[in-house]
């Protein structure tokens, strides 16, 4: 298979004719993320009087917080075939649906299990918008802004870790603490948990009114319809040509679990790379900092309060080093940015791994000594910078473009769950790991597998940089 001579990237047939509309087609999708985002920091601020209301055990209160990941895999991993059945945008209204109902459901939640129940809802809302927007993004973007708008989407994912961060403590200062009152009687962690509804309900209006992809209509034979999103979104010039391009790409009217197939282990290699990166971005372990950043400035010898500002800083430095991945992406391309990447994390974790070495223990909790601490602080933040200008954006780009375009949707969502079982992994593991055997040896593990990152991504990742997502040649045998 291959684009039909002349082909889709020689022929130039890509003019970025109205940029406001692919932008606010991409922001729409967008909030998605924030979604994503919000909703997976927002439980930070209220785990702890969550066990306290409910009188949880330490075990079923870290159940109650990580069911919400097996949810994402889920949700990821079935909003890429309903993607395909209902299209891109019934999915985003659904998601949106998902996440209000997780907001006032977990809000008023009366029991540990019924909030357990509300956290798995809003998981396959998270899961679903992790994959409905990058290949949303893909689909209705030009090639040669594909990356930056893909990133847009981790743009909003680092918003939304923001924003929770944010609420959760104005709201927490507010009541004078996450289990005191506020308006209607409601305890303030009741509040963290509800003000999602909003953004919610805003994803679920944008949602309504974006256009369908130019790939689900053409593959539904809605031609015209298709032309006019490529005209006015995409801005294609010879829409006949690129109707016939994509119609030329899918290989089956409809993809089926067998069209995954290929010769390498059951299935084609790219799914193979595909789920390597997307199981890297989470084991450099990115989230053991974002999901456990108080435990780790406190080892570090802050206070309540200075923790929270360095995680403010951190979640800052997360945000506008995103801003650096989306004016380089299309320019340098993917691959040399996550090898840039891989390079600086493992820097920032080796630093970190060093520095919890020579951990003590002050009266049960872990504590380093000296100039430790400033090292592993700083270690921790260059990770960040490094993780948020390459593999966080990088990552979610990848998964949107990388598959062909007749199992895209499946393969994305295989990918993505992929992602989320990871994140599930790593999220487990660290406190029971760092417990028992020391912080050290997860940051000695992320460190390993940054080395391993930059070498997978040298060999195996292809270059996808400004390329037609119709133009494979040469891809499918990587
Ligand atoms: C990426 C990761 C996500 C992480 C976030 C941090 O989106 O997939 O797990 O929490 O970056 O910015």
């Amino acid at each position: 298979m291959g684009a039909t001579q002349p082909g889709p990237n020689n022929g130039g047939s890509e003019q970025v004719a109205h940029p406001g509309r692919v932008i606010g087609v991409t922001v729409a999708a967008a909030v998605g993320g924030l979604l994503f985002g919000f909703d997976t920091a927002v439980i930070n601020g209220a785990v702890d009087a969550i066990g306290e209301e409910f009188a949880l055990s330490p075990g079923v209160l870290g159940f109650t917080v990580a069911i919400t990941l097996l949810g994402c895999a889920a949700g990821a991993w079935f909003a890429g075939q309903l993607a395909d059945k209902l299209g891109r945008k019934s999915v985003m209204v659904g998601a949106a649906v998902l996440f209000a109902a997780n907001s006032v459901g977990s809000a008023l939640a009366f029991s540990a299990w019924d909030l357990m129940l509300w956290r798995l809802i809003g998981g396959l809302a998270i899961g679903t918008a992790s994959v409905i927007a990058p290949g949303y993004i893909a689909e209705v973007a030009p090639a040669k802004w594909r990356g930056a708008l893909g990133s847009v989407q981790q743009l909003a994912i680092t918003l939304g870790i923001f924003a929770a961060l944010l609420s959760d403590a104005f709201l927490a200062n507010s009541a004078g603490s996450a289990l005191g009152e506020l308006w209607w009687g409601l305890p303030a962690w009741r509040w963290m948990l509800l003000v999602g509804v909003a953004p919610a309900i805003v994803y679920g209006l944008l949602a309504l009114t974006i256009p369908e992809s130019p790939q689900f209509l053409v593959r539904r034979n809605r031609d015209e319809e298709a032309a006019k999103v490529l005209t006015t979104i995409s801005g294609v010039k010879d829409t006949d040509r690129k109707i016939a391009d994509i119609r030329d790409s899918f290989k089956s009217p409809k993809p089926t679990f067998r069209d995954l197939r290929g010769p390498k282990f059951g299935l084609q290699p790219i799914l193979w790379v595909g789920m390597a990166i997307a199981a890297f971005q989470q084991l450099v372990g990115i989230n053991a900092i974002f999901y456990y950043s108080t435990t780790l400035w406190k080892s570090v010898g802050f206070s309540e309060s200075d923790s929270f500002t360095t995680s403010v800083i951190t979640s800052v430095v997360n945000v506008v080093m995103t801003l650096v991945a989306i004016a380089f992406v299309d320019r340098i391309g993917r691959r040399k940015l996550l090898m840039i990447g891989s390079a600086g994390m493992f820097v920032g974790l080796l630093a970190a791994t060093v520095s919890f070495l020579q951990a003590e223990d002050v009266a049960g909790e872990v504590s380093l000594p000296g100039i430790w601490g400033p090292v592993a602080l700083v270690g921790a933040n260059l990770f960040v910078v490094f993780f948020a200008a390459t593999w966080g954006p990088v990552m979610w780009v990848t998964l949107g473009e990388v598959f062909p375009n007749n199992i895209r949707s499946l393969a994305l969502g295989l990918g993505a769950m992929v992602n989320w079982i990871f994140n599930f992994i790593v999220t487990l593991a660290f406190p029971w790991v760092s417990d028992n055997f020391g912080v050290w040896i997860m940051y000695a593990i992320f460190s390993a597998f940054a080395v391993l990152s930059f070498w997978f991504v040298k060999s195996k990742l292809p270059e996808l940089s400004g390329r037609e997502l119709e133009d494979r040649e040469g891809l499918e045998t990587s």
